[in-house]
């Protein structure tokens, strides 16, 4: 067992300094790493945390919540510290460590992976975890990721199982990784959207900043379905609807009737991201004053929700994420757009209702009221559950402040009730 721990921890190192596609081989499809001991201790800075979702607490003594207490404190400040050095800055970081507070949290799966910033903390803050399992579609998370948690971890003992697979397949990926036959896991967090990684990188078509480069916009590089193929073989109609309901476009049907006259006037394929924001008419730089977005904002976040399908892989993960936790176990979502906070609040409100619902018996005896309809968008049997927090959690003021893509973040949490 020791030799293999050795050699795992190798692995690790390995990983660390290793070139992108040997670390996506190693930490591809199902590598598993076992976590070597934080290396390093960086000075302890007390910060009085603000915390909109409460941890419901399950420790006993009062001695032993201080000591988690202080546990999840040091975890917070050094997760803190430590983002400075990674490319993208975790979202409601304090939010979601305190959402998992005081609650044994031994199993644990990370849906979006990212930069592993959320995953690092919570590693850090339960010492209690033995198995993180970490999902991304973009094996430049994982490459990151490993290492970061792995130095992190406050147990010797945590497995890191890092699997490069899309979240809508959730359930089967949990139980691959014997997740589900352990009893589920004690908590799920999904942080929507793309990394700052992904942003920063423009050699992946998200930024208008890179004109000359394709219009990718994939998180997914496998995926069969780029921004480039989207805009020339999508209908007008089609284009339309994605700038109006993805993009919260006011201009989308003008925009969508000019880019559909000039990929045909063109005569070739629009390939670059400065000729996708040329067909629209729009130009390519038009910033006046610090603070104004770009012309192209609105309808870049559109096209790349439908690249990426963000919504319906939404759609498919809730469910399955509810029935993936054990009793007792919390899922945290945080949201970034309207469409997708209004489905999480609809998914959870449904999963809440049919946990209240009374039976058909007690309805016709006359002991209960009648429910209400059903939302028929989800499973007609999701598991008992009670929504922790009723409204959304937003940042703090002090994060905007700072990040500015926390701006529109919403973090709503779930907690799995035992099943009667
Ligand atoms: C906002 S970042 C997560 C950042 C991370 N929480 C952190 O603190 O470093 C979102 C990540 O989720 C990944 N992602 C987005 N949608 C996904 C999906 N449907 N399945 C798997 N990964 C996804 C993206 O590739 C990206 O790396």
């Amino acid at each position: 067992r020791g030799a293999t721990r050795a050699r795992l921890r190798v692995l690790v190192e390995e990983a660390r300094s290793m070139s992108m596609s040997v670390a996506r081989v190693l930490l591809g499809r199902s590598a598993s790493v076992v976590a070597a001991r934080a290396p390093r201790q960086r000075p302890y800075r007390r910060r009085r945390r603000t915390a909109p979702v409460a941890g419901t607490r399950t420790s006993s003594s009062n001695a032993g919540h201080e000591q988690q207490q202080q546990q999840q404190q040091q975890a917070s400040d050094q997760a803190h510290q430590d983002s400075a050095g990674f490319p993208h800055v975790s979202v409601m970081l304090d939010e979601v460590l305190a959402a998992f507070e005081g609650r044994p949290v031994r199993t644990f799966i990370d849906g979006t992976l990212g930069a592993g910033g959320h995953s690092s903390a919570l590693a850090a803050a339960h010492p209690e975890m033995r198995k993180l399992v970490g999902l991304d579609v973009d094996p430049t998370a994982h490459a990151l990721a490993g290492p970061r948690i792995a130095a992190a971890a406050a147990s010797s003992e945590l497995e890191v199982d890092l699997r490069l697979s899309n979240f809508s397949r959730l359930e089967e990926q949990a139980d691959a990784a014997g997740v589900l036959a352990s009893g589920g896991a004690d908590g799920i967090l999904l942080d929507l959207g793309v990394s700052s990684m992904q942003l920063d990188d423009r050699s992946r078509g998200f930024s208008f900043l890179s004109p000359d480069e394709r219009a990718d916009m994939r998180m997914d590089p496998q995926s069969p379905l780029d921004a480039a193929t989207l805009v020339n073989t999508w209908s007008e109609d089609e284009i339309g609807r994605v700038l109006r309901e993805y993009g919260e476009e006011r201009r989308w049907r003008s925009l969508a009737a000019r880019l559909v006259r000039a990929r045909s006037e063109r005569g070739a394929p629009i390939e670059t991201v400065g000729e996708l924001i040329t067909a629209m008419g729009l130009p390519l730089d038009r910033r006046r004053g610090r603070d104004k977005i770009h012309p192209a904002t609105r309808a870049f976040q559109g096209i790349r929700i439908a690249v990426n399908g963000e919504l319906d892989v939404l759609k498919a993960v809730l469910p399955q994420a509810m029935r993936a936790l054990a009793p007792g176990g919390r899922l945290a979502i945080i949201s970034f757009h309207s469409l997708e906070d209004r489905m999480v609040k609809r998914a959870f409100r449904e999963a809440e209702a049919q946990t209240k619902r009374p039976s058909a018996e007690a309805v016709a005896a006359g002991f209960a009221s009648e429910p209400p309809p059903r939302d028929t968008d989800w499973p007609d049997d999701l598991p008992r559950v009670r929504l922790v927090n009723r409204k959304a959690a937003a940042p703090s003021k002090n994060e905007t402040e700072g990040n500015k893509r926390a701006r529109s973040a919403k973090l709503r949490v779930l907690e799995r009730l035992p099943d009667e």
